[in-house]
């Protein structure tokens, strides 16, 4: 059924995609504000024209949060659907092979920013939606169930709509489960789904050494420069061999379970594929006693995103920078808390900087590490809608990004599955990001086989 609607209706899905990922809906970048709410505005429509009663745009100082309800049908189990419509700013731009807001199918990939994180998945849900609903109307017919939608459009941008809505409403996380489609497969022809996620603690650095910039000859040999103090601090943050040097940072570190430890162990996984096909270097580093799955999953790390400061333009200038800044990151993993990994933060770098310079340690954004019990009888549905579209269950595995919001998805109780239909080498943040339409058209049927097999058992609860 969902199968012949998928190849039906190929041309016209297609062709709705690539207007939902035309729109540059970047969230961190003012400029595009507008287009976030075009973005919001599509899906609403979208919604409408899929029978949805209720469609709501939530609004407030951030990026509105797009709600909906589906026809509503007593009695039946309530399933809530995750996504975000932002994307990530495209850059840099000259290493698109076509420009990231003008999706383009090659090789049945299609290529665009938010091609796969996440508004191909979103997109995912919403035909998922479409080809098992009734005619609208709660007696015509369709999956057994209630779907509510809540797509926002902040999460690449550490925003606070969402959170704030859910705390003021928290009804809107009552549900029998919650779906997440916001990640990838463990590899093509193993759907996964998530028993954790790391948090985050994301901070900018800023160093100031002189009033202004000096000539660095009049001044070379004596005058502190603010460029060289940042990096000094920021070295001091890590070890060469990847170990981060916050003090007590890794207290808090709960260990994985030797049950995951092993199961872990037993993934298939190909090192130098990963090396060469997705990291795309020429080794790996961090901590070597641990393998790479804790490293990604299990671990806290500490990156540093970008600095600031200086003369960086064509050309040479001599000068001693005043100031300057970095903007760094850490992943939070099970047993961490981010209010505490942001004072440990703070006070490292305090303690590593020379009494030459003024340092700030600003935290922009963060959240706590995720951690899921995978044994709710919703995710027992999930797995059957895997197993009859793909011909295998989910592998339990966890995920090294973040999902700020997941926490208080689950604030009414209901089992959060976090899941999707990408693959791992889909190039989130990356330029040349993609989604397999294949992936696309299976994940269709899989979530609509979800929405009928969970309609009919419920999550049981
Ligand atoms: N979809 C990702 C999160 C993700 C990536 C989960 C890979 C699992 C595997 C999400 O859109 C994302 O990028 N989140 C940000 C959150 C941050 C800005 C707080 C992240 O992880 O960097
Ligand atoms: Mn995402
Ligand atoms: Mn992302």
């Amino acid at each position: 059924m969902v199968r012949k609607f998928v190849q039906r209706e190929r041309a016209r899905l297609l062709g709705e995609l690539r207007d939902f990922l035309a729109i540059p809906s970047v969230s961190a970048l003012p400029a595009h504000a507008a287009d976030c709410r075009r973005a919001a505005d599509w899906l609403a429509a979208e919604l409408r024209r899929l029978g949805c009663p209720t469609v709501q745009l939530v609004e407030g100082r951030g990026h509105p949060v797009v709600w909906a309800e589906s026809p509503p049908r007593s009695g039946c189990p309530t399933v809530l659907l995750y996504g975000h419509y932002d994307v990530q700013p495209p850059d840099p731009l000259d290493e698109w092979i076509s420009p990231p807001f003008d999706p383009t199918v090659r090789d049945g990939r299609i290529y665009a920013r938010g091609a796969a994180d996440d508004k191909g998945q979103v997109f995912c849900l919403l035909k998922a939606y479409e080809a098992v609903r009734g005619a609208g109307a709660a007696t015509d017919g369709g999956a057994p169930l209630n779907v509510r939608f809540i797509v926002e459009g902040e999460e690449e941008s550490g925003g606070h709509m969402i959170s704030d809505l859910l705390h003021a409403e928290p009804w809107r996380t009552e549900a029998d489960a919650v779906v997440v489609a916001d990640m990838s497969y463990f590899a093509p022809g193993i759907p996964a789904v998530y028993t954790a996620l790391r948090g985050m603690c994301y901070a900018e650095i800023a160093v100031r050494t002189l009033r202004r910039d000096l000539h660095s000859g009049s001044y070379g040999g004596v005058a502190p420069n603010a460029i060289e103090t940042l990096v000094r601090i920021l070295a001091g943050l890590k070890s060469a061999e990847g170990e981060i040097q916050v003090p007590k940072l890794y207290a808090a570190v709960e260990p994985p379970t030797a049950g995951e430890l092993k199961a872990w162990k037993r993934l298939p996984f190909d090192k130098k594929r990963f090396l060469e096909q997705e990291v795309t270097g020429k080794a790996l580093t961090g901590l070597k006693q641990h393998s790479i799955f804790e490293r990604v999953w299990a671990l806290p790390t500490l990156e540093i995103h970008g600095i600031r400061g200086g003369f960086t333009g064509d050309g040479a200038k001599t000068v001693i920078p005043a100031q300057a800044t970095a903007k760094v990151s850490l992943r939070l993993v099970p047993g961490q808390r981010f209010e505490q990994v942001a004072q440990q933060l703070t006070r490292a770098v305090a303690a590593l900087a020379p009494r030459w310079a003024d340092v700030e340690v600003r935290i922009l954004h963060g959240g706590d590490p995720v951690q899921v019990d995978t044994a709710s009888p919703a995710y027992a549905v999930l797995d059957e809608a895997f197993e009859q579209v793909t011909g295998k269950p989910a592998v339990r595995v966890r995920a090294g990004g973040s999902i700020p919001i997941v926490p208080e998805l689950g604030l009414a109780g209901a089992p959060v599955i976090l899941t999707g239909i990408g693959l791992p080498d889909d190039g989130l943040h990356s330029p040349n990001e993609k989604l397999d339409l294949e992936q696309l058209w299976s994940g269709i049927e899989v979530f609509s086989r979800f929405f009928e097999l969970f309609g009919k058992k419920g999550g049981a609860r």
